[in-house]
């Protein structure tokens, strides 16, 4: 898995027992990394400031993996881009939880946004990975209403719940194939 933040998706991964290899990040302060040593599994950060660009960056830390025995790779609120160079190394074989109904509100800010937009549903998506932002293939979809007086905290909370079920549904599936 690839984090960068809190780690609530990784956790639910872990707690549904999933096969998980290996947890990198591109931060060596992402909660997250707690979350995987605690539970036993090896972590690394790769970090952009440690190599000339991310290309570089993506090979080794897609190397990393491999040595790892990886052959699926989930991102659960990873911030970078990837470039083509790791997705050629997992090809069809990374995916990406969003907090909103794809393609609807992409990118980093999609629970502000949709909140702004005044939508009557948010939701989270799982979807394969491509060189876009939040652009592969869908896999699944769930919605989540907004409520009044939601915040960006409360229906992002609310997100995340449905997250944390169809991540590890939608992984259990593909490690099934
Ligand atoms: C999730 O809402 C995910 O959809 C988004 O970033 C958030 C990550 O949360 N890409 P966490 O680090 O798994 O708690």
């Amino acid at each position: 898995m690839l984090v960068s933040g809190e780690g609530t998706n990784l956790q639910a991964l872990i707690d549904s027992d999933l096969p998980i290899a290996a947890v990198a990040s591109n931060r060596n302060d992402a909660y997250a990394l707690v979350r995987a040593r605690n539970a036993g599994i090896p972590t690394a950060t790769f970090s952009l400031t440690c190599h000339a660009d991310r290309e570089e960056r993506d090979l080794v830390l897609a190397t990393w993996l491999e040595e790892h025995g990886v052959e699926l790779v989930v991102l659960a609120g990873y911030m970078h881009l990837l470039t083509q160079p790791f997705l050629e190394a997992f090809p069809e074989a990374v995916v990406n939880v969003h907090p909103s109904l794809l393609p609807s509100f992409p990118g980093a800010h999609a629970v502000e946004e949709q909140l702004a937009a005044g939508v009557q549903e948010a939701g989270a998506t799982v979807h394969l990975v491509d060189a876009g932002i939040d652009s592969g293939p869908i896999l699944a979809q769930e919605r989540v209403p907004v409520l009044d007086g939601d915040t960006v905290e409360t229906l992002h909370e609310r997100i995340k719940a449905v997250e944390h079920e169809l991540l590890p549904k939608v992984v259990g599936e593909l490690c099934a194939r």
